[in-house]
């Protein structure tokens, strides 16, 4: 059953990304972790390992930003990750996380 929703989920346009799946911050910070720390601060504080990478709670605020808009730029990769694209629904969770730290 949950193999299947991935496949619809795969298969959706990869602008539906964020809407197709149900989103979790929790697991959107677990992959922070692991995948964006050694460049942007990902816990809501100012300094970056990378001084030009911004921190998520700088993305968060953005005028314009939301998970949706966030979700597509992180399923095709921003230029300094290189190959470190992540797959649509690691993307929701992701900016889902990022979309939580807007309101601390
Ligand atoms: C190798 C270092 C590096 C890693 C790893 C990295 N980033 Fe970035 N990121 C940057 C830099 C540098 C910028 C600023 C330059 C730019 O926007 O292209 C940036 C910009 C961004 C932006 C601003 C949007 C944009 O592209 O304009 C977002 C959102 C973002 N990163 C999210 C993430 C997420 C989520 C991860 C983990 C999956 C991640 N980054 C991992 C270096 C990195």
């Amino acid at each position: 059953m949950l193999i299947k929703a991935m496949m619809v989920a795969a298969a959706a346009a990869p602008v539906l990304a964020g809407v197709a799946w149900a989103a979790d911050a929790g697991r959107g910070r677990a992959l922070a972790q692991q995948r964006c720390a050694g460049c942007h601060n990902i816990d809501g504080g100012a300094r970056s390992a990378r001084r030009s990478a911004p921190s998520f709670s700088e993305i968060a605020r953005q005028s314009g930003f939301s998970a949706d808009q966030l979700s597509i730029t992180l399923t095709y990769g921003h230029v300094p990750m290189g190959d470190g694209r992540v797959g649509p629904g690691e993307a929701g969770d992701l900016a889902a996380y990022i979309v939580s730290l807007r309101r601390r």
